[in-house]
């Protein structure tokens, strides 16, 4: 697959602003973006270090897949690492031709616009991978 860098490291956190706060200190910048993806029932926070981002997740529901991740790790953590491909589609076929399983067969909509799609932990040693490319 051909993989071109760490777009982003998606990070969950109970609640955003704290969590922006932190990292506004450790990364000596402002947070540039917050937005929220409905989709995925979350609030997400950026930071850029170098060519990749910090992605913060904060669950906007009950149900959202952050909220589940922090009943398991109730101080947050890393939720998943996304890399950066030209077409997501190849990727996927790809990765399903490894014997990877997908959790979306076709790519989404995900936060900045990006189109995304993410492989299964189980097949992939317990990272939840997001393959993310910016629509040309
Ligand atoms: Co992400």
């Amino acid at each position: 697959m051909n993989l071109t860098h760490i777009e982003h490291l998606g990070i969950a956190v109970k609640e955003l602003a704290p969590a922006i706060e932190y990292y506004e200190k450790l990364l000596g910048q402002k947070c540039y973006s917050i937005e929220e993806v409905t989709d995925q029932k979350v609030r997400t926070a950026f930071f850029k270090v170098g060519s990749t981002k910090i992605e913060l997740l904060e669950p906007t529901s009950e149900d959202s897949p952050i909220a589940k991740y922090l009943e398991k790790n109730p101080h947050g953590g890393v939720h998943h690492v996304a890399f950066c491909t030209d077409s997501v589609q190849t990727a996927l076929g790809e990765a399903e031709a490894l014997g990877i399983q997908l959790i979306d067969k076709t790519p989404r909509r995900g936060a900045e616009g990006l189109n995304i799609a993410f492989l299964h932990p189980k097949s992939t040693y317990g990272v939840l991978t997001e393959i993310c490319e910016v629509p040309k």
